[in-house]
């Protein structure tokens, strides 16, 4: 863990191990975060838990820039964790970094 005065950069996964369209989970501080790679190779994270009433997004389907929730289909944008309309709601959403020469994925928290 990298750590300077204001936010922590800690390690979450290397890249191949998240598939294309495909979540994991980290646990920071005990909070549950979705890491998930979209389909042009990117990263984002969420902290796992919808808006509407906490389904798990990492277990739902991405489609373009947001994932829709397993439960109610709601859609979340993956870069600002707010809902989509007509729904209202938002997630904390974490900047994301990958390091492109060991394929390192980093959080900022
Ligand atoms: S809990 Fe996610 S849409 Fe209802």
């Amino acid at each position: 863990m990298e750590t300077n005065t204001t936010t922590s950069r800690i390690r979450i996964a290397d890249l191949n191990e998240i598939d294309r369209r495909g979540a994991r989970t980290v646990r920071i501080h005990n909070t549950e975060i979705a890491v998930f790679r979209l389909s042009d190779g990117s990263v984002r994270a969420l902290e796992n838990r919808c808006p509407h009433k906490g389904g798990r997004l990492s277990e739902g389907m991405i489609c373009g820039s947001a994932v829709h929730c397993p439960l109610h289909d709601w859609k979340i944008d993956l870069s600002t964790g707010r809902a989509l309309e007509p729904d209202t709601g938002c997630v904390t959403a974490y900047p994301t970094e990958i390091d492109n020469e060991s394929g390192a994925v980093y959080i900022v928290i």
